[in-house]
C-alpha cells in the first residue's frame, strides 16, 4: 500500500482520523507534528524562540523521512505552505483531504491557544483557510466532506472508497 496522508485545516480530526485507520488498518501511524517534536521540541516554542520559516523548514525534513509504503500519516495544516511538500505529496503519497467548512473548525477551535497560527485576527484565519484550500484541492487524491461526520464515520468513508 502507497502510504496514506491525511491533509486539511487545523482541527480537520487529521489525528484522530490517522489513529482510527491504523487501527482499523493494522498499518503504521505517524504525525509530522509528533515527528517535529521528538526531533526538534515543542511547536508553540519553535515558533516563538526561530519562527514559523524554521518551523517549515523541520516539518519538511521530518515529512522527507516517512517511508513510501505502508503508512498512515496526519499532516500538519500548512504542510502545503510549501510547494516542495505539494510535490512531495503528490508524488509518493495518497492524500486525503479532510475537507471541514470554515465555520465547523472555527466553532471546534474556539480560542485555542496551542496552535500558534490560530491566534490571529478573525479576516487573517479566513485568508489563510481559502488560500490553503485551494492547496488541499490541488493535492488530493481524494476529498471527504467531513461536516456533521464522527471521526468514525469518516474513517469508514475513507476505507470504503480506497
Ligand atoms: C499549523 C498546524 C499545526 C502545526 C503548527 C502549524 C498550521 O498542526 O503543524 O501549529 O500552519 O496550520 P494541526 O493542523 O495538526 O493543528
Amino acid at each position: 500500500m502507497k502510504t496514506l496522508y491525511l491533509i486539511g485545516f487545523m482541527g480537520s480530526g487529521k489525528s484522530t482520523v490517522g489513529q482510527l485507520l491504523h487501527h482499523d488498518t493494522g498499518a503504521s501511524y505517524l504525525d509530522t507534528d509528533q515527528m517535529v517534536v521528538e526531533k526538534y521540541g515543542e511547536i508553540a516554542a519553535i515558533f516563538q524562540r526561530e519562527g514559523e520559516l524554521q518551523f517549515r523548514h523541520y516539518e519538511t525534513d521530518v515529512l522527507k523521512q516517512v517511508p513510501e509504503k505502508d503508512y498512515i500519516v496526519s499532516t500538519g495544516g500548512g504542510i502545503v505552505e510549501r510547494k516542495e511538500n505539494m510535490a512531495f505529496l503528490k508524488d509518493r503519497g495518497f492524500v486525503i483531504y479532510l475537507d471541514t467548512s470554515f465555520a465547523e473548525i472555527t466553532q471546534r477551535l474556539g480560542n485555542d491557544t496551542s496552535r500558534p497560527l490560530w491566534g490571529k485576527a478573525e479576516p487573517d484565519k479566513k485568508e489563510l483557510y481559502q488560500r490553503r484550500r485551494e492547496r488541499y484541492l490541488e493535492v488530493a487524491d481524494m476529498t471527504i466532506a467531513t461536516d456533521g461526520k464522527t471521526p468514525q464515520e469518516i474513517t469508514a468513508e475513507i476505507l470504503h472508497r480506497l
